[in-house]
């Protein structure tokens, strides 16, 4: 007997396939959101075959803005929620094509803002629910070169910080986690694949990543910043003077 419903958006490839299989793990059913049907059905069928759990694919763009009404409209209740779907553009800022800026933040931000709003309440009122939003550590600066990314992921992070206090005595939590540089299709789709940041630095692994968000997520944390690395960089961002960290940002991310 499953424990009830976990919906994951981006469940096809990357953390949000990690996440798919965790929550399998874990005795969740699943609902798997992205565009990639194969994938999705792949994946569905090993999490059925291996676990034991039913796992129902949605093939759905979730960066256009009726996004959150339709998937609502085709999942009406979920107890986990899981918005990961996210993506990001290395490019100076003015040369972004304008869809494209206006995907990214429908998906990143209006998608994820509209679902948790949908889903909470009735997780309230069963007094029982987990939401976890996928930010950054490019929530704690701005981006040079990432700009909207990065200021989508501080909203995400504030957005969700906040939400948590309101919860508070409820039984629903929302958290927030914050990875570093993690070895995923991001990095390809985002076109930072020479950029020091997936280079100079080490990267990690989008398993140990996952887990770490899936840990925090059902011990209701506000926040999870997962490895040693990440944690110590943005303990001395948080107390660097903000055009040092600025510089610094810049030249982790430009090519
Ligand atoms: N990897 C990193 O270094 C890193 C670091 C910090 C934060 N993050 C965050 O982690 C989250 C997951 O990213 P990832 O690293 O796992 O990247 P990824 O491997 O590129 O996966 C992204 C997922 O989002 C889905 N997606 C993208 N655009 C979509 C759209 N318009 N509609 C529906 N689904 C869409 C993709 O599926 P389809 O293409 O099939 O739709 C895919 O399943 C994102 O929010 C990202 O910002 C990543």
């Amino acid at each position: 007997m499953a424990k009830g419903l976990a919906l994951v958006t981006g469940a096809s490839g990357g953390l949000g396939l990690e996440f798919a299989r965790l929550l399998a793990a874990g005795d969740w059913d699943l609902a798997l959101v992205a565009r990639s049907q194969d994938k999705l059905e792949a994946l569905a069928a090993v999490l059925r075959a291996e676990f034991g759990v039913k796992a129902d694919v949605v093939v759905m763009d979730l960066g256009v803005v009726d996004a959150a009404d339709n998937l609502f409209a085709r999942v009406p209740a979920c107890d986990v929620l899981v918005n990961n779907a996210g993506f990001a553009t290395n490019a100076p800022f003015a040369s972004i094509p304008e869809d494209r800026v206006t995907e990214e933040l429908l998906l990143d931000v209006v998608t994820l803002t509209k679902l948790t709003r949908k889903y909470l309440p009735g997780m309230i009122e069963r007094k029982s629910g987990r939401v976890l939003n996928v930010a950054s550590t490019a929530a704690f600066l701005p981006g040079p070169f990432m700009a909207a990314y990065y200021a989508a992921k501080a909203y995400v992070l504030s957005f969700s910080e906040a939400v948590w206090e309101e919860l508070r005595g409820t039984g629903v939590t929302v958290t927030c986690l914050c990875p570093g540089a993690t070895e995923t299709g991001f990095q390809s789709r985002a076109n930072i694949d020479t950029a020091p940041i997936f280079n100079a630095l080490p990267v990690a692994n989008a398993k140990d990543v996952a887990e770490a968000g899936y840990r925090a997520m059902m011990r209701g944390k506000r926040l999870e910043i997962p490895g040693f690395l990440s944690k110590a960089m943005i303990a001395s961002l948080r107390m660097a003077p903000r055009g040092l960290a600025l510089s610094l940002s810049r030249k982790l991310a430009e090519q």
